[in-house]
């Protein structure tokens, strides 16, 4: 059998000054097929974890990698160039927009777009499913870790985590007083839960252990979901009126874009504490503000801002009750790394033409 081989090469980013002749690049060895058919080409936007680079590498047959090999996120323009190159697969994250532009300029060779999150707001998925573009996503492989950031929120929004621990930095400590940097409890609260799919359940089973009574509010009853942790269906209205603690975990959708405005947050308790672990636009920002600020309700907790990053002299990052973290609802590093796996996973299930198990539908 006559195997041909071709070099191909892996570029980093200049992201830093460099001479013209200075390109640091790897060579990789492609094997073309004996039938000479070209190589599958997949553009990858970000560096990946080790476990999933040695997935894409020891792909049969080969494939033509294209890889952003940087932490920082690869320029629009250089995307569009790059997939502009002939591309089969765009293995992306939740930063890369993935548009009719984008897809123009892919043309009509891309076949798989997978996308390292659950979330798929980023990816105009009805536009790919027009041109016959799979989109498959990671979800379940982060339900446990982002679960256990979005009590994490809870916990320091309930608690004022945010002004106690600056006290200790910024010197104003002093001495322990009686009701110093009182919040609310967390245990035996009433808590409503937006969205009872994956992650809002396993939120639930964790709050169910704080022995919180738990309502939800989903377009659906989730039977499945909330029985087991006894979690009582309700219209949003009565959630948001009855509870100590609400935790937006709905997907973003045209449906839920803004959802939480000034609505929302005047029919919520003075001393209730808002939770989002999923996405900054499902919240009017500056709804949220003024309700933080004016005393409408008690606190925040957000892993999700609008922008990201959200700059330091932001009003919502200057408000002392409003606990913010980098999004970093997935982040452990075996997390992270089962979702690269399961994106380079989605890929080679389309390349092999395998069942996509992830395929995202709309
Ligand atoms: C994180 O926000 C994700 O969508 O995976």
């Amino acid at each position: 059998m006559l195997f041909r081989f071709t070099i191909g090469v892996l570029c980093t980013p200049i992201a830093f000054p460099v001479s013209a002749s200075f390109v640091r690049a790897r060579p990789l060895v492609i094997m073309v097929s004996p039938n000479d058919k070209s190589p599958w080409r997949v553009v990858v936007t970000r560096r990946l974890p080790p476990a999933a680079m040695e997935m894409l590498q020891n792909a049969e047959p080969s494939l033509e990698l294209d890889i952003w090999d940087s932490d920082d996120q690869m320029p629009r323009d250089e995307m569009i160039k790059r997939v502009s190159q002939g591309t089969d697969a765009l293995l992306c994250v939740l930063t890369d927009k993935v548009d009719s532009e984008l897809l123009d300029a892919a043309g009509s060779r891309l076949s798989i777009v997978s996308t390292i999150s659950v979330g798929f707001n980023h990816i105009d998925v009805k536009e790919c499913q027009s041109r016959s573009i799979f989109v498959c996503n990671t979800p379940s492989v982060l339900t446990e870790t982002t679960a256990d950031t979005a009590v994490g929120l809870v916990l320091a929004a309930c608690r004022r985590f945010k002004e106690a621990s600056a006290s200790v930095y910024d010197g104003t400590w002093g001495t322990w007083t009686l009701m110093g940097y009182c919040g609310m409890d967390v245990h035996s609260s009433t808590v409503g839960i937006v969205g009872l799919g994956r992650i809002g359940a396993a939120v639930a089973r964790r709050l169910k252990a704080f022995n919180c009574k738990l309502l939800y509010n989903d377009r659906f009853e989730m039977p499945h979901n909330a029985d087991p942790v006894g979690a009582k269906f309700t219209s949003l209205d009565e959630l948001l009126k009855e509870s100590d603690i609400v935790i937006s975990v709905c997907p973003l959708m045209p449906e839920t874009t803004g959802l939480f405005d000034a609505d929302k947050f005047s029919k919520m308790k003075k001393t209730a504490v808002f939770v989002n672990p999923a996405r900054g636009e499902l919240v009017n920002q500056g709804d949220l503000i003024d309700a933080l600020n004016n005393g409408e309700i008690f606190s925040a907790g957000l892993d999700v801002t609008i922008p990201e990053p959200i700059d330091p002299e932001h009003p919502l990052a200057k408000c002392p009750n409003c606990f913010i973290l980098p999004h970093i609802g997935s982040a452990s590093k075996a997390t992270r790394t089962a979702m690269a796996t399961l994106g380079v996973r989605n890929v080679l299930a389309a390349y092999k033409g395998e069942d996509l198990t992830c395929q995202v539908k709309m």
